[in-house]
């Protein structure tokens, strides 16, 4: 059975019109001014509705075992929290142990994302570097359709890679044709913060923020930008939240550099006064980087980066843990859990703070949201409403208002940092693969729809195009 779906605006990246939309078979099969119902396809009036690309979250962390728990959402959870906030396919990081293969790692994260309800894939993450990385990257790129790496130069004594494995990927990335993505703070910068603070007996999770200042953020961005251009890899730098790394990218962006820039809606709209509560309830807003202050251009920063273009997509690091576990680190700010949860409210926080706030359109939102991470990362079927694409679909109401909080939310996550936050406009709808997967007040996800997308290297390998 079909779906037609009437009377709505279209909005891609590059253009918006009044069109029908026809859905068959997964995908999109027609678009047109004015399409007619065929016996037995369902029909949806989307009259004084935004017909959008289902929206992809470049990044999230579903059912990670990280800082000695696991991120509390499963990949059926998480993903269908996302749906229910219009996200229709997400990318998450398979992890390997450091020292464990990353062929074992994929396999492990290709059972656990099976029960996944919508379309996903993964970036595969590098955390050391041995004799059998090189081969174990050619392998992930063309023989798994993982195109894009991972290196945390954070979380020293775990998962963090020194200065010479992130050489030895950024080399290995560009003959591939692959992205990096980089979570860029200074570890050992962190790590002898975080000491010297406990050892004077701050010890809460106001602390945070204190122990990584965005000075470690733009060092480590500049450094990842200049082994990415010494190779001529492409980077995507991941959760941007300061000025200093802004300018870092601009700076890389502006002298002729392949590269790109992620930011969050934390990062956009929540300021360290989010620490000063009472009974540990700042552990809910520990992440990393950290959230920042209000008073030092920050979020101006990122703000003009997405008006400007600097800025090139916003994913939202979802990765939610309980208050429960967050408990770990009483007593010991760098033992809680970083993370918290956001796939859930993207879409409607940046059309609210973002369109309606004046920063940008409804076809930049678009493109943020859905066309950028398409592209970059290679999802070729993805990211537009056009005939052959994936039926992906989010009808968006611009009309109605609510406040988001953990009560109402679809994730595992028993809070929110963005409680009691107000939002304009309503997700009428969201279609998996021609599957209504919200419908507007009800989730309908089907556990195990969603299908792992393989993809192509989608970017220029200098070796490659030399022997051609
Ligand atoms: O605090 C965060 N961001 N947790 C998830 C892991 C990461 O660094 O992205
Ligand atoms: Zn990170
Ligand atoms: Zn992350």
């Amino acid at each position: 059975m079909g779906l037609l779906i009437r009377n709505g605006e279209v909005v891609n990246a590059g253009e918006r019109f009044m069109a029908d939309v026809r859905v068959d078979g997964g995908v999109i099969t027609d678009l047109a001014g004015r399409l007619e119902p065929r016996t037995g396809d369902e029909t949806v009036d989307a009259a004084g509705q935004l017909v959008l690309p289902g929206f992809i979250d470049p990044h999230v962390h579903m059912e990670l075992p990280f800082m000695g728990t696991v991120s509390a959402d499963d990949f059926e959870v998480g993903g269908a929290s996302g749906a229910a906030g219009g996200t229709t396919c997400f990318m998450d990081f398979c992890i390997p142990a450091p020292g464990e293969s990353m062929l074992t790692a994929l396999a492990a994260w290709r059972r656990k994302s099976a029960k996944a309800a919508v379309d996903h894939t993964y970036h595969m993450a590098i955390t050391s570097w041995g004799d059998n990385s090189a081969d174990e990257m050619r392998a992930v790129v063309q023989e798994h359709g993982i195109t894009s790496f991972k290196v945390f130069m954070a979380y020293k004594g775990a998962i963090m890679v020194d200065d010479a494995a992130l050489y030895c990927v950024m080399r290995e990335a560009a003959k591939l044709g692959a992205v990096v993505t980089v979570h860029a703070e200074n570890g050992d910068a962190v790590w002898h913060l975080q000491r010297e603070l406990l050892a004077k007996g701050c010890t809460g999770p106001e602390f945070h923020p204190v122990s990584r200042p965005s000075l470690v953020e733009g060092e480590a961005t500049g450094r990842a930008l200049a082994m990415a251009r010494l190779h001529g890899a492409t980077a995507y730098i991941v959760h941007m939240t300061c000025r200093e790394s802004v300018r870092a990218l601009e700076r890389a962006k502006l002298a002729g550099q392949r590269c790109y820039g992620e930011t969050c809606p934390q990062y956009l709209l929540l300021d360290d006064s989010v620490f000063d509560q009472p009974d540990f309830g700042g552990s809910a807003f520990v992440m990393s980087p950290p959230i920042r202050p209000a008073h030092l251009g920050h979020h101006h920063a990122l703000w003009s980066g997405l008006s400007n273009r600097m800025l090139d997509s916003v994913g939202t690091d979802h990765c939610p843990f309980t208050h429960e576990q967050k408990k770990a680190g009483v007593g010991d700010f760098t033992k809680i859990p970083n993370g918290a949860a956001g796939i859930e409210d993207r879409l409607l926080l940046l059309y609210t703070h973002g369109v309606r706030g004046g920063h940008f359109d409804l076809q930049r939102l678009v493109e943020l949201g859905s066309a950028a991470p398409a592209r970059i990362f290679g999802l070729a079927k993805k990211g537009a409403i056009a005939v052959g694409m994936d039926a992906d679909i989010v009808l968006l109401d611009p009309e109605g208002e609510r406040a988001l909080s953990a009560r109402t939310h679809h994730s595992n996550a028993d809070r929110s940092v963005f409680e009691g936050f107000p939002v304009r406009g309503r997700i009428a709808r969201t279609i998996s693969g021609g599957r209504t997967v919200w419908d507007g007040s009800r989730l309908t996800t089907t556990r195990g729809a969603g299908r792992f997308i393989a993809r192509k290297p989608s970017h220029f390998a200098p070796d490659r195009e030399a022997r051609a």
